[in-house]
Formats: structure tokens, C-alpha cells, sequence
């Protein structure tokens, strides 16, 4: 599995905002928001399907490359948080569908519970599927989204995931069950405590976006 931190300054500033315990709920939205169109950006590099040909411009002949329509490119975010996540997703990835899944943890298991499931019953094949979650925390949560989408016929090495914060127990859990899987996220934290929460990661971002 490979885990990408974009070294860019953008990504460690919207990060910051986030961690700060100060920032109020708005600010926190459009930071999580404009911190996934710059991870959804560098997720896309290598990933988005391209179709070549020639074109004539006023000048000449060109060679050119568009996002191939026929490819389909899906996005997936789990509800809640990972709603804001993909706000601006649609500037960045053309031509995509949204399912929506939506997934809570119980509180004293910290077993992840599906309530919402918009995926189809099978997914076009060769999909790339786009996942969006803040918060990788056990892995619970993500492991069983791909889950579902491996289950219904998609490749996990077409998945790109996308989060805020990454801890250590997710990215060991993804690594072993989906070795060919890519994550792009804001920052890696040392660890979790025993509610389950990343330390020192940003709280819990559903509440933070929605009050
Ligand atoms: C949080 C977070 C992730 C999940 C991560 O969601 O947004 O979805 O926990 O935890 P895990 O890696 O240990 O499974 P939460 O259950 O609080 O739901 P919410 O987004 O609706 O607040």
C-alpha cells in the first residue's frame, strides 16, 4: 500500500486550521472542504483515465489529452464528515458520480455500523472509485467501505482514499487487508486513545463540521 503525504504548504495550512481547537464550526467546513480539493488534486496525478488524439487549433494541429468520459470515475463519501470532504470534488474530477454511505462507530465497540448505503448492487467494471473520510482512526470505518465496493466488483487498486488525518492502527489495518490501495492524506499522528480518537488529530470531525 502506499500512503502519500503531499508535501505542500496549502495542505499543511488547512491541516493547522483544522487541529485548532478555536476555529469555529464555518471555518472549519470551508478548511475541510478546500483541504479535500487539494488531496482530491494530488489523488487524481496517474489515476484519472485519459484519452489522446490530434486537434486542430487555430494555429495547427495539436497533439492533446482529455479526462476519457467512457471511464467511469466514481466518488464516495462517508457520511458524515467525509461530505465536506468532497465538497469541491466536482471541480477537480470531471464526469463522476456520487454514492453516498454513511457509517457511525459504536461508542464502546468501536465497531463501524452501516445506516446509509446508496453503492449499486454491482459497480461498473474498471471503476476508479474515490473514498472520502477525514478521519482514519482504528480503520474500522474505511476497511468496511472498501469493503463494500470490493464486494460489488471493484478493484481496490483502483481506490483512492482521501483523508484529513491518518493514524497509525488504519493505515497498518488498510496495508494488510488492501495491499494495492492508495491514501492520500493531510498528516499522519502518532496515535489513538481509548475512545478511539487520533491525538492529537482535530476532534471529532462530524460534530466540528455540523454542530
Ligand atoms: C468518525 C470519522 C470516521 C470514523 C473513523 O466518524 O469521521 O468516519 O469515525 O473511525 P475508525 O477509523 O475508528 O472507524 P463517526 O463515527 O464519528 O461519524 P460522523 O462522521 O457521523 O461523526
Amino acid at each position: 500500500m502506499l500512503v502519500f503525504v503531499p508535501p505542500h504548504p496549502l495542505i499543511k495550512h488547512w491541516v493547522s486550521i483544522l487541529r485548532n481547537e478555536q476555529t469555529p464550526c464555518a471555518i472549519f467546513r470551508s478548511a475541510m472542504a478546500e483541504l479535500g480539493r487539494l488531496l482530491i488534486y494530488e489523488a487524481s496525478r496517474d489515476w484519472l483515465p485519459i484519452v489522446s488524439g490530434e486537434i486542430q487549433s487555430p494555429m495547427g494541429i495539436a497533439s492533446v489529452e482529455f479526462i476519457d468520459p467512457r471511464e467511469p470515475v466514481i466518488v464516495v463519501p462517508i457520511l458524515r464528515a467525509g461530505l465536506v470532504l468532497v465538497e469541491h470534488a466536482s471541480s477537480v474530477l470531471p464526469a463522476t458520480k456520487t454514492h453516498h454511505v454513511g457509517l457511525y462507530r459504536d461508542e464502546e465497540t468501536l465497531q463501524p455500523i452501516i445506516y446509509l448505503n446508496k453503492l449499486p448492487d454491482k459497480v461498473p467494471e474498471g471503476s476508479r472509485v474515490l473514498v472520502a473520510d477525514p478521519m482514519l482512526a482504528t480503520g474500522g470505518t474505511i476497511v468496511k467501505t472498501i469493503d463494500l465496493l470490493t464486494e460489488r466488483g471493484v478493484d481496490h487498486k483502483l481506490i483512492r482514499v482521501v483523508s484529513a488525518v491518518a493514524a497509525p492502527p488504519a493505515l497498518q489495518k488498510l496495508s494488510e487487508t488492501f495491499p494495492g490501495l492508495h491514501v492520500y492524506t493531510g498528516t499522519i499522528d502518532p496515535t489513538i486513545n481509548e475512545q478511539g480518537f487520533i491525538v492529537p488529530g482535530l476532534g471529532d470531525a462530524g460534530d466540528r463540521s455540523f454542530g
